[in-house]
């Protein structure tokens, strides 16, 4: 019999977009896990709430400001937290943005901008993070996809980029094998966040109401939490799930695939 595995502690684990929402959650999940967390965002003072919560709840959180679709920026952030927290060898790439709309009136920039930030982004950040963890011959990558990967009106680029994830993670899983990384991915679907709270503005509906609807649609008769995409994320950076690679998990109550 196999001995079971030593429990997670001792890694440094980077999360990107992590200043709210479900990347506020993970951070904070993988901090009461045992790793170092480094918290980055797009201006440093974005991370601190999350880096505080950490903190205050007796965790090490360090928060760093870049845009994850600069590749200055992510050189000089992977190797400023190398520096302050050690090798990082979990990444979350969970940075993203929405530019809904028809494709007859989705312009370049909206196009350009959804694509720089989840598949540049997701890119730079793991190009940059692989070395550390080929290095430590032991790493996590965790990407998020989403449900609209599958389609969906209104996210032409959006939908297209988280597809375009889910064909990423299954090539760096088989490229970083062999140096004991695992690369998944997490497809959410309706959670309740500062994002899907500006699509209900957008299309003119109150939140609650917007909330309420999604529920009725989803088997579990309710919408998620950031939460809920953090014990998915836990699960993937444990030392325990290192057969399970090249996956993508849809977290969404119910089957989406
Ligand atoms: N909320 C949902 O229902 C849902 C569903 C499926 C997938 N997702 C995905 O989960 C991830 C997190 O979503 P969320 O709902 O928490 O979004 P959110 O808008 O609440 O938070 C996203 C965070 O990313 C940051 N960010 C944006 N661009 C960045 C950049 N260039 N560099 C660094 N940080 C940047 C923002 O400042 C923000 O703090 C996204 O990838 C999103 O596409 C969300």
């Amino acid at each position: 019999m196999p001995e079971t595995p030593i429990a997670t502690t001792g890694r440094v684990a980077v999360v990107t977009g992590a200043g709210r929402g479900i990347g506020a959650a993970v951070a904070a999940r993988l901090a009461a896990d045992g790793h170092a967390v480094a918290v980055i965002d797009l201006r440093e003072q974005d991370t601190e709430q999350t880096v505080d919560a950490i903190r205050a709840a007796g965790g090490e959180a360090l928060g760093v400001g870049a845009d994850v679709s600069d590749a200055a920026a992510v050189e000089q952030a992977v190797s400023r937290i190398a520096a302050e927290l050690g090798a990082p060898t979990i990444l979350v790439n969970n940075a993203g943005i929405l530019r809904d709309n028809l494709l007859f009136k989705m312009s370049e920039t909206d196009w350009d901008a959804v694509m720089g930030v989840h598949l540049r982004g997701a890119f730079l950040m793991s190009r940059e993070v692989q070395a550390h963890q080929v290095k430590e011959e032991w790493g996590r990558i965790i990407n998020l996809s989403s449900t609209s990967a599958l389609g969906n009106r209104g996210q032409a680029n959006y939908a297209a980029a988280k597809a375009g994830i889910q064909g990423f993670t299954k090539t760096l899983a088989i490229e970083l094998g062999r140096y004991n990384v695992t690369v998944n991915a997490i497809a959410p679907g309706f959670i309740q966040t500062d994002m899907t709270r500006a699509t209900a503005e957008r299309v003119g509906v109150p939140f609650e109401d917007f909330v309420a609807h999604a529920a009725k649609e989803i088997p579990v008769r309710r919408a998620g939490n950031p939460e809920d995409i953090a014990a998915a994320a836990s699960f993937f950076a444990r030392e325990e799930a290192s057969f399970v690679s090249g996956q993508v998990l849809y977290v969404a109550g119910g089957p989406k695939a």
